[in-house]
């Protein structure tokens, strides 16, 4: 937090998802000022008079509709405008619409700033975050991804109710893309930090009646996710924007917490030229340390081979 004012996050983009992150980080009571900017000024204006009259219930917060000036000072600037993936499209399919989105943001958005951290959720976040940086020449460091925050979560939860464990005690990475090619790194996933195949032999001598992780099967719940959810509501707001939330905190709090987010990789895994999500230090600066941590050698294939998908997109997209 800045010593002449609060903690001071701008969202830019009042749709689902922009607007559910808007909601938690309200009610967090981790943000002094919050700013909603969507060029659909009225949306912005009605969400914002929504969320004040709630205030009295809450601590105190300074919440406005504003413009791009509202940037200037900013701790934090979320950006989840954009278009959202329809039943029969991947993520990946978004780059050519989006980045000219998130081009036109961070154009503006450098007009008041090149301090604050962005925060890339519109999809693809991990193309998006490559671009944003390279863009305008903003600070690479300082420009992250919600990347794979979200999937980590997911695997997490479907890990406890398996293991009947809180999924606060468990170490659970997928990495790569958020996305299709995504990488679950059970070789560095761990609960009561024992690798969960250790877990399953100590575990089935008191659970006789299960017979191991399905890995093959949670996996691809995860991948799936937003596909599943989509389906039935149309789109993912809730747990994107608690994954946002998570990341502002660890900003704002300096936590140097370790979250899969998306930046830009610099030879980490043998990777470079090329924003993803593995295991990174986050702190007050954005990227803290990106970890390279020991991933099984099919883990690093697939890392490796999340990457070029990445890259022959980016390669398609101008920047
Ligand atoms: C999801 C969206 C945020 O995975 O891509 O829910």
């Amino acid at each position: 937090m800045r010593k002449d004012i609060g903690n001071k996050v701008v969202v830019i983009g009042a749709g689902f998802v922009g607007t559910a992150t808007a909601f938690t980080l309200v009610e967090s009571g981790m943000v002094d000022d919050l700013i909603l900017i969507d060029l659909n000024k009225k949306k912005a204006e009605g969400e914002v008079m929504d969320l004040n009259h709630g205030i009295s219930f809450l601590s105190p917060i300074n919440i406005k509709a504003g413009d791009y000036s509202d940037c200037a000072n900013a701790d934090i600037i979320i950006i989840s405008a954009g278009v959202g993936i329809d039943s029969d499209e991947t993520r990946l399919d978004l780059a050519n619409k989006n980045s000219k989105i998130i081009k036109g943001i961070m154009k503006s958005i450098v007009e008041y700033t090149r301090t604050a951290i962005i925060l890339v959720a519109t999809n693809p976040p991990d193309i998006l975050t490559y671009i944003a940086a390279k863009s305008v020449g903003y600070d690479e460091t300082k420009v992250i991804g919600s990347g794979t925050v979200l999937d980590s979560s997911r695997f997490k939860y479907l890990l406890s109710k398996h293991c009947g464990i809180n999924p606060r005690s468990i170490h659970a990475y997928i990495l790569g893309e958020h996305g299709d090619s995504e990488v679950a790194a059970w070789s560095i996933t761990n609960i009561a930090g024992t690798r969960v195949d250790h877990l399953c032999e100590m575990c089935q001598t008191y659970k006789t009646d299960c017979t191991g992780l399905p890995k093959d099967e949670i996996f691809g719940d995860v991948k799936n996710a937003a596909y599943e959810i989509i389906s039935r509501k149309g789109e993912t707001s809730y747990g994107i924007a608690f994954a946002l939330r998570r990341i502002v905190e660890a900003i704002l709090k300096n936590e140097n917490a370790v979250l899969t987010i998306s930046s830009q990789l610099k030879g980490e895994y043998g990777i470079k030229d090329v924003s993803l999500s593995v295991p990174t230090v986050v702190n007050r600066n954005g990227v803290g340390k990106i970890l390279e941590l020991p991933l099984d050698e099919d883990e690093l294939k697939f890392l490796q081979e999340s990457s070029e998908k990445l890259k022959e997109v980016i390669n398609k997209v101008s920047i």
